[in-house]
């Protein structure tokens, strides 16, 4: 029954191209510090923790549906879940993000990566399970980073503006390289399956930081390996998004690696991101700074991005990059009853 309601319900439709009663509307980070609730649910308990905790990731993954009234809910969780779970020591910092401890930067360091057993991340499976049942017609979005994502934090050790040492090591030792994103694919593969075999009805794979590669390079040294990630999900019977920040020029290639959904950050113009990804939806793509701009600003550019998206096979309204932590919370409730209220296209 809830199955049937979730296949059929607008954000599933609209990933899949089928027409829609409204168009979807989801915030990428719609959980986090944005929501005074959140705050207080997540005081004295580190990151790393709250996502091992099923109860309170199912809280937190509540939150916004019940505020905001999204048409979609995404699991309370964090790229490098996987990883940590598997036996990489790291930690995310507040206000600083994941910090590894010991840099993988070399062929012993990537030999020394470990595998995940499904077992590690039990604690997910069991989140995804508790929420399916509670979050009734309302879809669950799964998640997992994808390589050069997840290699930037590993190879850097830490967020990173440039990426050096992980393109050092990408053009410097290409062998190692690919070596090592085989290995995250396998891990965030792994992962994804977890959350898919427990009931999520959709996956965004996550490649924020793959805008600071050129096409070419994109296309030789990270799409093989996200292609093995979305194409070991092909027939598992949920829609695929594939995102990342500052990608206009990538927006093709991420298609062809194996999505139903591209998603497009603010910089390129949903209409034209529809040409590029060719028969397949979009998501996106309001500026998040956007939203701390007066209402009426806020409303046109809203409006504009739903025209925009008309051009697009299907269109998941959402922001381009995820919600700033110092976000009006009401001023995204506000932005969802407008797209809801919009006839789509
Ligand atoms: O609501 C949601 O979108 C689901 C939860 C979610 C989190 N992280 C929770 C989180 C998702 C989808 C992510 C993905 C993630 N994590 C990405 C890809 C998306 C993107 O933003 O590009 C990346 C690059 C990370 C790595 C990471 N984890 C960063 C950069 C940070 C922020 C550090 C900070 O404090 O500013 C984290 C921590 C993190 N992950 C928080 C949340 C809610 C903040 C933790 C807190 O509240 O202290």
């Amino acid at each position: 029954m809830t199955t049937s309601i979730v296949r059929d319900s607008p954000f599933i439709r609209a990933c899949l191209g089928q027409p829609v009663p409204h168009t979807p509307v989801w915030f990428m980070r719609q959980a986090g510090r944005s929501l005074p609730e959140y705050r207080a649910a997540r005081e004295g308990t580190a990151m790393l923790d709250a996502c091992r905790r099923p109860e309170l990731v199912c809280e937190l993954t509540l939150q916004p549906v019940r505020r905001h009234g999204v048409d979609a809910a995404i699991l309370f969780s964090d790229i490098v879940v996987p990883v940590a779970a598997a036996g990489v020591d790291l930690e995310i910092v507040p206000g600083v993000g994941p910090v590894v401890a010991a840099p993988v930067r070399d062929r012993a360091g990537v030999a020394a990566l470990p595998d995940l057993d499904p077992a590690d991340v039990g604690f997910v499976a069991e989140a995804v399970g508790l929420l399916v049942g509670r979050l009734g017609g309302t879809p669950l979005i799964g998640f997992a980073g994808a390589p050069f994502t997840l290699a930037s934090y590993l190879v850097e050790g830490g967020p990173s503006r440039n990426h050096e040492r992980t393109k050092a090591l990408m053009y410097g030792a290409p062998p190692v390289w690919h070596v090592l994103c085989g290995k995250l694919a396998e891990i965030t593969l792994a992962f994804l399956r977890v959350q898919v075999g427990a009931g999520v009805a959709a996956v965004q794979l996550f490649d924020s930081w793959a805008g600071a590669l050129s096409e070419a390079d994109y296309r030789e040294f990270v799409l093989p390996h996200s292609a093995a990630v979305l194409g070991g999900l092909a027939g598992s019977g949920v829609p695929r998004i594939h995102f990342g920040v500052g990608t206009g020029h990538l927006l093709g290639a991420m298609g062809e690696a194996g999505a139903e959904v591209v998603g497009v950050d603010w910089r390129t113009p949903l209409s034209e991101a529809a040409t590029r990804v060719g028969d397949r939806a979009v998501q996106g793509n309001l500026d998040p700074a956007v939203l701390f701009a007066p209402w009426p600003a806020v409303e046109a550019q809203v409006r504009r991005v739903l025209v925009e998206g008309r051009a697009a096979k299907g269109h998941v309204f959402n922001l381009g990059h995820g919600v700033l932590p110092e976000t009006d919370p009401d001023v995204l409730t506000k932005v969802v009853a407008l797209v809801h209220e919009v006839p789509p296209g």
